[in-house]
């Protein structure tokens, strides 16, 4: 499948004053601004969950959350899938959840290293259709080592969920199939994404500021 067209942030994308919405007071002075508010990331994931709904068709599929960033988009997004199958009896086939957790970030920056840090088990992999759901594709390399170690698995198929795609220049190519925003070359935070574990308790995606970055900084103390 070649991937649908997403929605395209432009590099002199703003996004919205802090202000404007509800965030959490521990964090309020810690964004620079909120690049996609929770809302439109509902109702964005409504449209994947149909677009996915109607490509998986009528094979069952095992789906593979990469925590810890992608497990407020996988909850959302199975919860659509699921008000989809409701209503359509054609496209409505049983899912099965699995976890597997990578890390490769350090404050703001890649490691260059990605570490599997635990695995749910692979075999039930073989002879699967398997729908991966991941937070974010940055330079694509978390991406392609996890397809390495699914490949090997041998499934019948793997199609790549990423919320968001970041436009940089080091990108390694990797494009999901199902994307629901493409992103400014900025480091984000909230909807389940991280710095240094803090944020993820945001609701919308936001731009850390400076501030924010050395006030959670792994290095402040
Ligand atoms: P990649 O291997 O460079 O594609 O990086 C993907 C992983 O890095 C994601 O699963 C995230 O955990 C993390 N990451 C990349 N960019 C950001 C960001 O802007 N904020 C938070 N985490 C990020």
């Amino acid at each position: 499948m070649t991937r649908k067209s997403c929605i395209v942030l432009p590099d002199d994308y703003k996004g919205y004053d802090v202000d404007y919405f509800c965030v959490p007071h521990h964090y309020e002075d810690s964004l620079d601004s909120i690049l996609i508010p929770s809302g439109l990331i509902q109702d964005r994931i409504e449209q994947l969950a149909r677009d996915i709904a109607v490509e998986l068709g009528k094979e069952p599929f095992a789906v593979l959350c990469v925590l810890k960033g992608g497990y407020k988009f996988l909850a959302d997004l199975l919860e659509k899938i699921k008000q989809y199958y409701r209503f359509s009896s054609e496209n409505s086939v049983p899912f099965s959840v699995y976890f597997i957790r990578l890390q490769n970030y350090e404050d703001n920056h890649s490691t260059g290293k990605v570490k599997v840090m635990r695995v749910d088990g692979l075999s039930f992999l073989q002879n699967k259709n398997v729908l991966v759901v991941e937070d974010i594709v940055d330079t694509g390399k978390t991406m392609q080592v996890l397809l390495e170690i699914l490949e090997k698995k041998q499934p019948k198929s793997i199609k790549v969920a990423s919320l968001l795609v970041k436009r940089t220049s080091s990108s390694s190519g990797f494009q999901p199939d199902y994307v629901g925003f493409e992103i400014p070359d900025r480091f984000i935070v909230g909807y389940a994404l991280d710095y240094n574990e803090y944020f993820r308790d945001l609701n919308h995606v936001c731009v850390i500021s400076e501030h924010g970055k050395q006030k959670y900084s792994n290095h402040s103390n």
